[in-house]
């Protein structure tokens, strides 16, 4: 079949604003966000329902060609990003948006895959509740995309990540046929938990068209300390001691480091580092009965007592909270002005943290004691944002590449040593198929290829992405 012949067919099923091949268009959805991959595709198809889906996964399945799924496209490791070779097309779910129902005596959210996460935020919110999920790009991160990289964000300590609040779902499979398992059950041991397969699969075993997600009761009180930490303040520690002395109340454990910090835009709250960087806590709650602002004091004061702490702010209104936020969420901006970074995205057991500050440190400054490295992360879960800035007068893509082969494997290692893992929260992709292939335990590698080969015999769904079922 030739090409022209397939857009014809996909342009019957899904209408011209559904099939775009102006270059002028098509452009945005070729290159991944942080510009290391631009692909090809014949066009970027854009359904409007499950049943667009289903047709356009047949029409290109016929007819022998790949399928790359897209949410908002703001996967760091190119996990939406088609080849080179022009013959996948981009399958973006930016016009499935509806919020399908909000259940508020079930605390449930069912809904599109491609609603932005900031907007299926705000339903939640008009319903009297909270999807607790919060990060970065929750301005343009769609649902779909969520689940296909598992995605964390600043609040997993408490609630979890994508895969935790997954309750429900709708994907469209490679032979065209759709799961439909949009059911609100919070229990259903019936059999292999099927749904859980596309979560973390970057869109290599179907396209994810709906899903029904955990809500919380409203977050309405929150607590919030902004704490400068005293040299070698052990992380690990005062973390455990902080979710016992506030009965684990705490949604957000942030660590952030004094360079880190540094590339933020001035605060005009007086925000700094303490010579052991920064810690941000957050505890919320529903209700009003709860002191959160003692209770997070009295915490606050055992690490005083402890000598861990330099000094404390604690968040006295709404504005400071928002600025306290502002300073932590805005480093991945100040890495960019500050001429980028390289992103190192790593968990180990939270009891390693301290540990692997300190040896990866030492890493660093032996490769390269110019080396300006930008840390921070979500500590609470284990997971460190190890990114080292690109040094004034270098190249990007080249440092990325000499950091990728010299520098960055030693920091593998040291996770992988430590019972780590090369990606915390941002995914395989295309960009770490490589890693997975050296760190990923050889029987769970197989058992990764059998899982993307019974469900995608004609490697159809992302083809490059996450696994080689051939590899
Ligand atoms: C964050 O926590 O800010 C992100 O996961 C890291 C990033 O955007 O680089
Ligand atoms: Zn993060």
């Amino acid at each position: 079949m030739s090409t022209d012949t397939v857009l014809a067919a996909l342009r019957a099923a899904l209408g011209d604003a559904g099939v775009l091949t102006d270059p002028e268009r098509t452009g945005a959805y070729l290159v991944d966000m942080r510009k290391y991959l631009t692909g090809k595709s014949p066009a970027i198809l854009r359904p409007t329902s499950t049943e667009e889906v289903v047709k356009a996964v047949e029409i290109v399945g016929a007819a022998g060609l790949g399928l790359v799924p897209q949410g908002g496209n703001t996967s760091y490791c190119g996990g939406a990003t088609p080849d080179e070779s022009g013959r996948q097309f981009v399958v973006s779910l930016e016009r499935m948006a509806k919020i399908r129902s909000v259940d508020p005596l079930g605390f449930t959210l069912s809904l599109d895959a491609g609603v932005i996460l900031a907007d299926a935020q705000k339903a939640a919110d008009d319903a009297g509740l909270t999807l607790p999920m919060s990060l970065g790009s929750q301005g343009s991160a769609r649902i779909g995309g969520l689940l296909g990289t598992n995605a964390g964000g600043l609040s997993v300590l408490r609630y979890g990540m994508m895969r935790d609040l997954l309750l429900g779902i709708e994907a469209v499979l490679p032979d065209g046929s759709v799961l439909r398992d949009m059911r609100r059950l919070r229990k259903n041991n019936t059999g292999y938990d099927v749904k859980q397969c596309f979560v973390g699969a970057e869109g290599t075993l179907g396209i994810v068209t709906g899903a029904v997600l955990k809500l919380i009761p409203q977050a309405s009180r929150r607590a919030t300390a902004w704490l400068p930490l005293a040299a070698a303040a052990p992380l690990a520690e005062m973390l455990a001691l902080m979710r016992r002395e506030t009965a684990d109340l705490i949604s957000s454990f942030e660590f952030i480091t004094t360079t880190a910090l540094g590339l933020v835009a001035g605060s005009d709250s007086g925000l700094h580092a303490g010579e052991g960087g920064t810690l941000l806590i957050e505890l919320s709650s529903s209700s009003d009965r709860i002191p959160l602002d003692d209770v997070l004091l009295g915490a606050v004061e055992q690490l005083a007592e402890r000598g861990w702490i330099e000094d404390g702010l604690l968040a006295s209104n709404e504005r400071q909270r928002a600025e306290m936020w502002r300073m932590r969420e805005t480093i991945p901006e100040g890495e960019l002005k500050a001429g980028g970074s390289i992103k190192h995205d790593i968990s180990v057991p939270i009891s390693s943290v301290d540990a692997f500050l300190v040896r990866g440190a030492e890493i660093v400054a032996a490769y390269d004691a110019t080396f300006r490295l930008s840390v921070y992360g979500h500590v609470g879960d284990g997971n460190l944002h190890y990114n080292v800035l690109v040094p004034p007068g270098e190249e990007r893509l080249a440092f990325s590449k000499r950091i990728e082969t010299e520098l960055a494997p030693q920091l593998y290692d040291l996770a992988a040593e430590m019972d780590g893992a090369f990606s915390a929260e941002h995914g395989v992709g295309r960009l770490k198929r490589g890693l997975l292939e050296r760190y990923g335990d050889p029987v769970r590698r197989q058992t990764m290829r059998r899982i993307k080969t019974a469900f995608d015999p004609g490697n159809v769904m992302n083809a490059g992405a996450v696994v080689d079922p051939l590899g």
